[in-house]
Parts: C-alpha cells; structure tokens; sequence
C-alpha cells in the first residue's frame, strides 16, 4: 500500500519547479494527480514525466489562477476527471520584489493576487468537493519569508502575502474541523528551481547571502519539500492540521 493510493490530487503550478516535482511524487505514491498551469507546454512535458514513470495525471492547462471564473472551472473539470477530490496542493503563486518605498502599487496588487488570492480561490472552489468526500487535506505552500523579514531580495509584498498564507491556514483548519477537512502550510526556505535559479542568475554574492541564512548552508532540492508535502496529504498524517513547517535548511533557527 503506497502513502497517496486512490487519493485525487489537486496541484497547482504543474509546470514549475516545485509543482512539478510534487507531480511526480504524489503520482509515484499512488496518487491520481490533476495538475494545472497557465503554462501549457511545460505543464503538458510536466504530465509525460508523470505518465513515463508509471504515474496517473490529467494535466488542465492554460488556467490563470488570479482569475476566480477560471479557477471555478478548473476546479469542476478536476472534480470531474476521476470523480472527486481529496487533496488540494496550493502550490502555484507569482509574485514582485522590491524595497521600500518604492514598491509600486501595482507591483503589491499583482503579488497579493499572485500568492493570496489564488490559494483563496483554489481552496473555495475545492471545500465543497473535500465536504461531499466526508474530508480532505489542503495544502498551502507559503514560504519563510512569512515568518521572518528577508532582505535578498527585498520583499515587502511576498512577506505579507505569504504571512497571510499560513494565517488562513490556521482558519481553514478551523472552519474545515468539523467536516473531516484538514489544512496544513508547508514554508520552504530557499530551494534551487528553474524560477530561482533564473531570478539569482549569476549573482554569486546573492546565492551566498540566501545560503548563509540556512544552518546547512546550501539550497534545498524539490525532493526535500515534496515528501513533507506527501507524508501530510496521507492518512497517516491524520492528526496534523493548522500547522505551518518550516523546510528550509534551519534559517528560521537563528
Ligand atoms: N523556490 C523557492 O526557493 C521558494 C521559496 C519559498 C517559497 N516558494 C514557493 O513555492 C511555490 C513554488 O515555487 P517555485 O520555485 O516552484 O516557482 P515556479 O515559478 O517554478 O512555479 C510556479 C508555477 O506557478 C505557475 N503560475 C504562476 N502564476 C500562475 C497563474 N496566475 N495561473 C496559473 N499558474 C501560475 C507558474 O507558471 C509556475 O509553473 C510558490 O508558492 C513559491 O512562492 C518557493
């Protein structure tokens, strides 16, 4: 018996990074994955992976995720592609860097939709499928910057809205309690994807002051995140709920 057998995945952000590891695993633990993304084409090599591998996943793509119509649909098609829904990753999310005052308003509204909104609108489409099942999980991927302040880059927009994200974990955990519906925040530190990688680029002096925070001084690969996140979709994280881990390395240690 694997961890995730006859489980119906959500997962947001299939074609990135950290989605697209969280694919292969949720599929290798027996999980039937819906994965969506405004990206078509790296979501649709994001499904041949899976399938390659012996996994299930139907792929939903393009959907903008700030767009709640869009996410509605998405949401019904998901519930429809192996009749029902368990668990919802929240995993996709777009955000803005940049200091203080300068941050445009602009720049704040795209990050808030980007990372709160799009959780928000995932996980309410979704409550209704979870209650209709007896429960489920919800998995909100927020980051550490909604724990502590962080300078590289500078990130007022991110630290509010990922703060946020572990806040409306906790609520949703709450409201979620007395239908079976677990809600659980994951917080990574800073993990080497192809986004990350891309935005440090070859500023060396950047990667070594992001590094430097963590105890283990060095990135986290996917894997480190997405077995956490597969261990909590399980039942056998049956007594975890409103609560937010921290993977990253020990920087929220010091
Ligand atoms: N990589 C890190 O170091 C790190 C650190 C802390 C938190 N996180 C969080 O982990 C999650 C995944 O990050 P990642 O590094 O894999 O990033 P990524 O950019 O590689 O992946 C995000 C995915 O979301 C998709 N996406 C973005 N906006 C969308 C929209 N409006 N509609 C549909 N899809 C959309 C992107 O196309 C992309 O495939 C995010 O929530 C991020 O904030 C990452």
């Amino acid at each position: 018996m694997r961890f995730l057998d006859n489980k119906v995945v959500l997962i947001t952000g299939t074609a990135g990074g950290l989605g697209r590891v969280a694919a292969l695993t949720f599929a290798r633990e027996g999980a039937k994955v819906v994965g969506s993304d405004i990206n078509v084409e790296a979501n649709n090599e994001t499904v041949e992976l899976v399938r390659s591998a012996g996994g299930e996943m139907t792929g939903i793509a393009p959907i903008d995720l700030t767009d709640h119509e869009q996410v509605k649909k998405l949401v019904e098609e998901a519930a429809q592609a192996y009749g029902g829904l368990d668990v919802v990753y929240n995993n996709a999310a777009i955000q803005k860097f940049g200091p203080m005052p300068d941050f445009s308003i602009e720049d704040w509204r795209r990050t808030i939709a980007g990372e709160l909104d799009i959780p928000f609108f995932v996980s309410k489409y979704a409550w209704p499928h979870l209650v209709k099942r007896g429960g489920g999980v919800i998995i909100n991927v927020a980051s550490i910057s909604g724990i502590i302040a962080g300078d590289v880059p500078p990130m007022v927009g991110h630290a509010a809205a990922k703060g946020g994200v572990i806040s409306m974990t906790r609520q949703l955990a709450l409201e979620g309690a007395r239908h079976g519906i677990r809600a659980v925040a994951i917080s990574p530190g800073p993990f080497l994807t192809p986004a990350s990688d891309r935005d440090l680029g070859d500023n060396q002096e950047a990667r070594d002051a992001v590094t430097k925070k963590t105890l283990l001084k060095r990135f986290g690969q996917p894997e480190e995140l997405v077995e956490l996140a597969a261990f909590l979709a399980s039942d056998r994280a049956a007594y975890i709920t409103g609560v937010n881990y921290a993977v990253d390395g020990g920087a929220t240690a010091w």
